[in-house]
C-alpha cells in the first residue's frame, strides 16, 4: 500500500484547525452541532419507544460516525450491506454488525465467518435454505459463530422471502444447524421510505407490520420466537417504533439527510427537513466561471456527487439554483448575477449513501473551524 502524507488540496481538502473559508472544494462537510442534534434526537425517540437502535452505516461509511452514534445517540451497534464494509467496522472496533443481507459467494461467506474472530458479534440476513447449510458449514471450519436474521420481504421486492411457510422452513434448518443461530428477522420495507405522503407511507407499514406479525405468531407457535425484529427508517421510524413487534431500528439518513429525502412530509404536512431533521452533510462548491452573466459554473459535478435521485439544492438560498451538472462541472443558474468568482456555496445532496461513496474525507465544522477531519472509512468497500 502506498502511504502518503496528507497535504491539503492534493489528497485531502482540508485540516483540523484550519479555518472553514479555507477548506479545499468540492469535498464534504458536516455541521457537527446538526449532526450531534440529529443523532441525539434518533437516540432519545428509539430509548422512549423501547427500541435499540441499530444505525445503518450503508449511508456514512465512517467508523467515526458510527461510533457518534453510539457514544451520544445509544446505538448498539450498525448495519451495512457488505462483507467488506463489515470488516471496516469490525476492524474499526464497532462490537456489533449485522449485514443487513444476503451472502451467497463462498469466498465472503468464509471472509464473514471469520470476522468474529476479532472480537465482534455479527449476524447476517438468510432468506433461502440452502443458505443456511453455507453458513453454518463455514462457522463451523471457523471455529465461529453466526446469529441469522430471516430477512422477509414486506413491499421493497429485492431479497427476502414472501411466505410465512418459508420462514418457519428457514428457522427451523438455522435452528438445527451447527455454528449459526437464530436471532431474528429483518423486514425493512425500502419502497415506501421516500413516498411524500405520510399516511401513504402508514398504509404501506402497517401490512408489513401485519406481514411480520403472522411470522411471529406462527415462529412462536414452535418454540422459535424471534428476540429481535428489525426494520425502520427515516421515512417509517415511528410506525415500527409504535407497532408493539419491531423492537429494532435501522434508520440512516436522519443523521446527514438530503435533498430526496428532505422532500417527504410529516404528520402535520411539513417537509422532514423543516424540523424534524436537520442537514449536516452539504457539498462545498465553489464558483470557477461566470463567463455568463445568468450562469455561475461551479466545480462539484458528478465526480463529488451521485444525482440517481436528482439534483441538488443550494442550501440557504433562493435567488440561485444549481441545475445541471456534467463530470466536474455544475450549472447554478444565477439570474441576477449574484455570485463571485471563488464564492462558497453549500451543496445538499441528491441521495447522500452514493454520494458519501465518492469522497474519502469529511471535514467537520464548527463555529467556523475544522474540528474534525474523518475518513469516510468504508468507502468503495463493495464486495
Ligand atoms: C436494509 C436497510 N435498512 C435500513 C436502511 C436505512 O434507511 P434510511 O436511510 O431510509 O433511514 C436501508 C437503506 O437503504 C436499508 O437498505
Amino acid at each position: 500500500m502506498i502511504t502518503e502524507e496528507l497535504e491539503v488540496g492534493f489528497n485531502v481538502p482540508a485540516k483540523v484547525g484550519m479555518d472553514e473559508a479555507d477548506i479545499q472544494t468540492p469535498c464534504l462537510i458536516l455541521d457537527l452541532d446538526a449532526l450531534e442534534r440529529n443523532i441525539k434526537k434518533m437516540g432519545d425517540y428509539a430509548k422512549d419507544h423501547n427500541m435499540r437502535h441499530r444505525s445503518h452505516g450503508k449511508m456514512h461509511k465512517s467508523v467515526d460516525v458510527q461510533e457518534l452514534q453510539e457514544d451520544i445517540g445509544g446505538a448498539i451497534g450498525v448495519c451495512c450491506q457488505k462483507v467488506s464494509e463489515a470488516e471496516v467496522f469490525v476492524r474499526g472496533g464497532i462490537k456489533d454488525v449485522l449485514v443487513s443481507n444476503q451472502v451467497r459467494d463462498p469466498a465472503k461467506i468464509e471472509r464473514l465467518a471469520n470476522l468474529p474472530k476479532m472480537g465482534s458479534k455479527i449476524t447476517v440476513c438468510v432468506d433461502d435454505v440452502d443458505n443456511v447449510a453455507e453458513l453454518s458449514a463455514a462457522a463451523t471450519k471457523a471455529g465461529t459463530e453466526l446469529n441469522c436474521y430471516i430477512e422477509i420481504d414486506c413491499g421493497a421486492g429485492r431479497c427476502g422471502v414472501t411466505t410465512t411457510e418459508a420462514v418457519i422452513e428457514i428457522a427451523k434448518a438455522i435452528d438445527a444447524a451447527e455454528n449459526i443461530k437464530f436471532t431474528g428477522i429483518q423486514a425493512y420495507q425500502g419502497a415506501m421510505q421516500h413516498m411524500d405522503s405520510y399516511s401513504d407511507r402508514k398504509a404501506k407499514t402497517q401490512a408489513a407490520i401485519d406481514q411480520v406479525q403472522e411470522a411471529i405468531d406462527a415462529l412462536t407457535e414452535i418454540g422459535l420466537k424471534p428476540e429481535f425484529i428489525s426494520g425502520g427508517g427515516t421515512g417509517s421510524y415511528y410506525f415500527e417504533s409504535n407497532s408493539g413487534v419491531f423492537n429494532e431500528l435501522q434508520c440512516g439518513s436522519y443523521a446527514f439527510m438530503d435533498a430526496d429525502y428532505g422532500r417527504i412530509l410529516d404528520e402535520d404536512g411539513n417537509r422532514i427537513d423543516a424540523g424534524e431533521w436537520e442537514n449536516a452533510l452539504f457539498i462545498l462548491t465553489s464558483v470557477m466561471s461566470h463567463a455568463k452573466p445568468d450562469k455561475a459554473i461551479v466545480d462539484a459535478g458528478l465526480k463529488a456527487q451521485s444525482v440517481d435521485s436528482g439534483l441538488p439544492f443550494i442550501y440557504g438560498r433562493d435567488d440561485v439554483e444549481y441545475v445541471k451538472c456534467s463530470d466536474e462541472h455544475g450549472v447554478v443558474s444565477d439570474p441576477n448575477g449574484v455570485l463571485k468568482i471563488n464564492e462558497k456555496l453549500k451543496l445538499v445532496p441528491g441521495h447522500c449513501d452514493p454520494t458519501c461513496n465518492v469522497h474519502d474525507f469529511y471535514v467537520g465544522v464548527r463555529n467556523g473551524k475544522v474540528e474534525t477531519v474523518w475518513p469516510v472509512s468504508a468507502r468503495g468497500r463493495m464486495y
